[in-house]
């Protein structure tokens, strides 16, 4: 009996991680497959898909409060490098002893959601830099996010690079991803289409409802 009930553990265990690579029901997942996608189609190594770092950009989105007039152009904005400690390491539950320098990061705002593919190569690759900080060989892993606001628009995108080494790097205590909403964030095996621009506090059930509002009214379906 007992061995028998050990080996499903085990076999539950192995499932769950293999799930973790499998891409989800999650635009930031989708993100952080084009992203790999792309770069192996250009020699560079494919990405580990941290979940820490992708709950710190979602982190990261949440710093600008909804203005996509301060992404980017003349007025552009970025949170101060002490926050990545003092606040979003501690939302996430990331330990701060595995902070790990960010090798680059990619932010897009659009007032309409996107798909992650369109989101990616219209939103996010405007521009040669951020070709060259896509394919660059300083990075190691990633994780990405992306968040409506007010239970719709403007929608940001963030993808965040680090050079950590893969398992040590922005470890989530008791390695269980701290899942947040409004907004999803990839790499935590997190099915999320659908809460991208929700409000924080609703239960699942009322959230799969509004979130479906929320997508019928973003697709115009
Ligand atoms: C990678 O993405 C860039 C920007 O969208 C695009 O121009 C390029 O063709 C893509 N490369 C590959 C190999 O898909
Ligand atoms: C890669 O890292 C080197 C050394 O820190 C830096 O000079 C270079 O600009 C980086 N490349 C990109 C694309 O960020
Ligand atoms: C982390 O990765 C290293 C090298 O891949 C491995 O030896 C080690 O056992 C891993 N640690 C954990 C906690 O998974």
């Amino acid at each position: 009996m007992t061995l028998c009930f050990l080996s499903l553990c085990i076999l539950f265990i192995s499932s769950s991680a293999t799930l973790q690579n499998k891409v989800t029901d999650n635009p930031a997942d989708e993100l952080v497959a084009a992203i790999n996608s792309n770069r192996t189609a250009s020699k560079s190594s494919s990405l580990y898909n941290n979940p820490g770092l992708a709950c710190i950009a979602l982190q990261y989105i949440k710093a600008y409060q909804g203005d996509c007039g301060v992404v980017g152009g003349e007025n552009a904005k970025r949170p101060a490098d002490s926050e990545f400690a003092e606040t979003f390491a501690p939302n996430c539950a990331v330990e701060a002893s595995t902070l790990t320098p960010i090798t680059g990061h990619l932010l897009g705002c659009q007032s309409k959601y996107a798909k992650p593919s369109v989101a990616f190569s219209d939103i996010l690759m405007k521009n040669g830099k951020s070709l060259e900080i896509l394919q660059s060989k300083n990075h190691s892993e990633v994780g990405a996010a992306v968040s409506g606001s007010d239970g719709g628009g403007p929608y940001f995108w963030c993808v965040l690079f680090s050079n950590g080494k893969l398992n040590n790097s922005f470890v989530i205590e008791g390695h269980v991803a701290k899942i947040s909403r409004p907004g999803c964030f990839s790499g935590a095996n997190d099915d999320c289409n659908g809460a991208i621009g929700l409000s924080g506090t609703l239960h699942i059930w009322p959230a799969v409802v509004t979130g479906l509002i929320a997508l019928a009214f973003a697709f115009r379906i």
